[in-house]
């Protein structure tokens, strides 16, 4: 019999350590499985992902800047996709598509059992109004917050991501520079796109204080542009989102194969900590 084939699609897609995290979920769960790199520009995702599911694969990781637009390919979406509006984890199964996002689940997971916070009656301030933040603002919302505020550098789109979540719970928008700081911030949670083009915007100074924890949601090999921000702004703890990564990994994985990995072996494995 074949060995079950999964992957992740991206692009560009060198980079990615999820064939890394899956194959010692595989080693550590007795799993066997194959889990490929898969470089797909945008105007070919579609017939890649037809053509993986023609040839027998099981599932898929869908990573940027796919996470959007494959919505419009599954048969099934789960809720949390939906409310994402995006999609990080395919599972092919009776001929079908099933799209769900383990993002929020992982930062979750990361946040409330890695780093032991506890998230109820806190203040979170999310930097950014992308896709990124739109996947994470519900699950958070879940964890009874005292308040969540979205500020980004063009504030439409923050707006329009705190009026669609403020049904969940009480979120609010604000422009990138000029953040209220009307309480402390217990959590700050970068999720700008900034660090990546290696841009250190203006963070709001006045946000951070030693008792705020700075959550980057990019992650490197060297400290990313925001946790050095962090630390020189006497935040609590700068943390780096290898955790978050690993994390929705591991519920993809569990999504596939039933099995749920050990995440501490694997970041421990990885040299990383939590
Ligand atoms: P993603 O889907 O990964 O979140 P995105 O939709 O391109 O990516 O969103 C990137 C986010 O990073 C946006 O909030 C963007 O701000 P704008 O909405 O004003 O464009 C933010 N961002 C990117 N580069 C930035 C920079 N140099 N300074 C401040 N914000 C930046």
């Amino acid at each position: 019999m074949s060995v079950d084939r999964y992957g992740v699609m991206g692009y560009p897609i060198s980079h990615s350590r999820s064939p890394v995290i899956h194959r010692l979920f595989a080693m550590q769960t007795n799993q066997e499985l194959q889990y490929e790199l898969l470089q797909v520009s945008p105007e070919k995702l579609e017939s890649a992902v037809r053509q993986f599911q023609r040839t027998g694969g099981k599932g898929l990781n869908i990573t940027v800047p796919h996470k959007g637009e494959v919505t419009r390919l599954v048969d099934q979406l789960s809720e949390r996709a939906s409310t994402a509006g995006a999609v990080n984890t395919l599972i092919f199964k009776e001929g079908e598509i099933h799209g769900d996002n383990t993002d929020g689940f992982g930062l979750l997971r990361d946040l409330v059992v890695n780093l032991e916070l506890s998230l109820e009656d806190t203040n979170i301030l999310i930097l950014g109004a992308g896709g990124a933040t739109r996947g994470i603002v519900g699950p958070l919302l879940e964890m009874q917050p005292a308040s969540v505020r979205i500020a980004n550098r063009t504030l439409g789109k923050a707006q329009a991501l705190a009026d669609h979540f403020s049904r969940s719970g009480p979120v609010t928008a604000c422009r990138f520079n000029v953040i209220p700081v009307t309480e402390s911030y217990d959590l700050i949670i970068n999720a700008t796109s900034a660090g990546i083009h290696g841009d250190t915007p203006p963070y709001p100074t006045a946000a951070v204080s030693d008792e705020t924890v700075c959550y980057d949601l990019s992650y490197g090999l060297s400290p990313t542009p925001f946790s050095l921000w962090a630390r020189e702004h006497g935040a609590a703890k700068a943390v780096m989102g290898w955790g978050m990564l690993v994390e929705q990994a591991a519920e993809s994985f569990r999504l596939w194969r039933n099995v749920r990995p050990d995440t501490a072996e694997v970041l421990q494995h990885m040299n990383i900590t939590a």
